[in-house]
């Protein structure tokens, strides 16, 4: 499909998913607002995630820790150093490049002018002493010894996280791929040494089950064993998930086997003892990690290119998301046939709050025909419409019209807690 991303940003921001960060000044490069849509969609992957990855199982513990974080931090991690992009500026216009993002004709993008030698341009945002962090990965680091301490957990572990990370992007760019703040989804799972290798394929599978459940198109993601020259400095092993975006195959999510970097950098400049102690042989050590991470706008993004379709129902062209339900903005759609028959409209709202009451995220639609409420909902990704109409009031049922196929079946008003209940939940 020719312009997808455009149809999608278009849509974004028609339909209230996603903003320019402060539009109505400009517009901020490399920022983006979630709307009253895209708010729901991004909430709802985070709480599939944290689900699926720390409340479904044993062995992951959920923290969140602060955004701001000293500079003692950055230096025990490295990122003083090496957290920067080569940085090219243009002799003539000044507009500035990421170097590697030029290819190997170094000149200007914009005017063809000559561009300056690169230099390393370090991506941490600074405040008064104090980063913005870059990365998610250092509070579970800085916190391991609280979570050892409290929860008493064993190896092999995990300490997870969700949350915003900031970068100071050379030049931002492809909608919501490449930003300069953006939420992380991300665990740092502690391992003996020797198990290093089985723990890093184990979380490859289960990053491809998540890949799948979250609703990207698997066939558009591929596995890339990223070479040592192309690794973060801290990683012995990184595996990217990439996909294929219009802009290119990309990085969408890496999983990286960071060695016992962190731990040791951490307890050397910290002086704070951070080994673990086995409770049943007394064998003291530094765990290794393993770190599966996945970017929350990445995720939309991969999600939105996964699920956008144009197609025709019942004669008519329609845009539709196929949204997997569960992270779906709205659930169902409740609609009166018509709008000036008080009974229908009065039974429309009383089915309205009992779904809202249990779903939380429904909508309530009296515009327009029965035809064009569809389309809206269907632009939007809703799984479900309900329509009270004529018959309800003879036998208390209503239609439930399926986003994907347009079928529609009839249910006993009393029956449709439990039916979506068994598709929702
Ligand atoms: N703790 C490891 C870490 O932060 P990373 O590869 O630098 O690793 C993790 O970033 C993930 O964050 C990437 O896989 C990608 O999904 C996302 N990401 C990185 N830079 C980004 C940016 N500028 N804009 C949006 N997402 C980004």
């Amino acid at each position: 499909m020719e312009n997808k991303l455009e149809k999608i940003v278009s849509l974004c921001k028609r339909r209230g998913f996603v903003f320019q960060g402060s539009e109505i000044y400009g517009g901020l490069s490399g920022v983006w607002d979630y709307g009253p849509l895209g708010s729901e969609l991004a909430h709802n992957i985070k709480e599939l995630w944290w689900n699926h990855f720390v409340r479904g199982r044993k062995d992951m513990f959920g923290i969140s820790s602060g955004i701001l974080m000293p500079e003692a931090v950055w230096k025990a991690s490295g990122h003083m150093e090496d957290f920067a992009d080569p940085l090219v500026e243009c002799k003539k216009c000044k507009k500035r490049f990421r170097a590697d993002e030029l290819g190997k004709n170094l000149k200007c993008s914009e005017c063809g002018g000559e561009v300056s030698e690169p230099k390393q341009f370090n991506m941490m945002f600074k405040t008064e002493g104090l980063y913005l962090r870059p990365e998610i990965a250092q509070g579970m680091f800085v916190n391991f010894k609280n979570v050892l301490d409290t929860m008493r957990p064993k190896l092999p572990f995990g300490i997870a996280q969700i949350g915003r990370a900031f970068r100071n992007e050379i030049s931002p760019r492809d909608f919501l791929f490449r930003v300069r703040e953006f939420d992380l989804m991300e665990f740092e799972y502690f391992v003996k040494e020797s198990g290093w290798e089985e723990s890093f394929e184990n979380w490859k599978k289960e990053m491809q089950i998540w890949i799948d459940k979250v609703g990207i198109d698997k066939n558009m993601v591929s596995e890339l064993e990223v070479e040592e020259k192309d690794r973060a400095h801290y990683s012995k092993r990184t595996m990217d998930f990439e996909f294929d975006f219009p802009f290119g195959k990309k990085e969408l999510y890496g999983l990286a086997y960071r060695g016992d970097y962190d731990l040791s950098r951490h307890m050397e400049h910290s002086g704070v003892d951070l080994k673990y102690t086995d409770p049943v042989s007394g064998e003291k050590f530094t765990p290794h990690v393993i770190e599966p991470t996945f970017g929350l706008g990445r995720t939309v993004l991969a999600v939105l290119l996964s699920v956008y379709t144009e197609d025709e129902i019942g004669g008519e062209k329609r845009i539709v998301l196929r949204l997997n339900p569960k992270i779906a903005p709205i659930k169902i759609a409740v609609f009166p046939l018509v709008k000036n028959k008080e009974n229908i409209v009065s039974k429309a709202d009383e089915v309205f709050s009992m779904l809202k009451n249990k779903f939380g995220n429904v909508d309530f639609d009296d515009n327009g025909n029965i035809g064009k409420r569809y389309r809206r909902q269907d632009e939007i990704g809703t799984p479900w419409c309900v329509t009270v109409d004529y018959q309800t009031l003879e036998d208390n049922t209503v239609t439930v019209r399926d986003r994907d196929t347009g079928e529609q079946t009839r249910h006993k008003i009393d029956e449709l807690e439990k039916y979506f209940a068994e598709r929702l939940i």
